[in-house]
């Protein structure tokens, strides 16, 4: 069976073609959530079969498991992930990204955190040249918090609203029990300011802001073509045969 190659195909098999430049056979994997890092899963499988495998969210794990991957439980996870291969939402020239459409940012967050290596792996238009130009912001806010947090969004000058799900009334809660907030933003915006001053608002758990956690990012094109942009750690690395 020849699988297709969409710039989401692309950016998994740069993705691959990095980690095994990089001499990465295996170790401790986090994997994010999405529809680019599914075709990852798709395509990584041995490499993952070969892993100790850390799910960022319930559909990042279902995904591993419908693969024939089994995911361990993320609460025995002690020390550092060796590799977290998640996508975005939105990629600005620094790397700083957006994270979140699929509700799973804290999950995400804190394995791209604790990981030794961050490859983010994306299609074209997830480039931006200021984030919040096409996506909301989601945020995670504590449910009992929910209209004194939008409130206080509202007095910052911010516009928010909880994100309504289909399947269920009412808003959407991740996998966390917390409610998610899309926040928009009115670019350009200066991204480290922004997330201090959310993470200030009490009932603010975490938002999508990724900043400083990218060191690969996969950019995946049409015509099964990718290139590879290089942040933080990424930068002091060897990428043998890397054009
Ligand atoms: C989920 C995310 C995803 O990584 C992001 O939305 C990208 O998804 P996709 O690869 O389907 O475009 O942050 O919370």
């Amino acid at each position: 069976m020849v699988l297709e190659c969409t710039p989401k195909d692309a950016a998994a098999i740069g993705a691959l073609e990095v980690i095994e430049r990089l001499g990465f056979r295996s170790g401790v994997i986090g994997v994010g959530t999405g529809s680019t890092v599914a075709r990852f899963i798709e395509r990584g499988v041995g490499l993952l079969g070969d892993s100790v495998l850390v799910a960022s969210s319930l559909a990042s794990a279902l995904e591993l498991s419908s693969r024939g991957l089994r995911p361990v439980d993320p609460r025995t996870v002690r020390g550092p992930i060796d590799l977290y291969i998640d996508g975005a939402d939105e990629v600005d020239p620094e790397g700083r990204m957006i994270k979140g459409r699929g509700a799973a940012l804290l999950g995400e967050k804190i394995l791209a955190y604790a990981s030794r290596l961050n490859i983010i792996i994306v299609d074209e238009s997830k480039l931006v040249s200021s984030l919040g130009e096409r996506k909301p912001l989601p945020i995670e806010v504590v449910p009992d918090s929910l209209g004194i947090v939008l409130a206080s969004l509202e007095r910052m000058g911010l516009s928010a609203e909880p994100r309504r799900g289909g399947g269920k009334d009412g808003p959407v809660v991740s996998d966390w029990g917390g409610v998610i907030v899309d926040v928009r933003l009115r670019p350009p915006v200066d991204p480290e300011a922004l997330e201090r001053e959310l993470l200030s608002i009490p009932g603010v758990v975490e938002t999508g802001l990724f900043i400083g956690l990218a060191d690969f990012v996969v950019v995946g094109m049409e015509g099964c073509e990718w290139r590879v942009m290089r942040f933080n750690r990424s930068r002091g690395l060897e990428l043998p045969g890397h054009r």
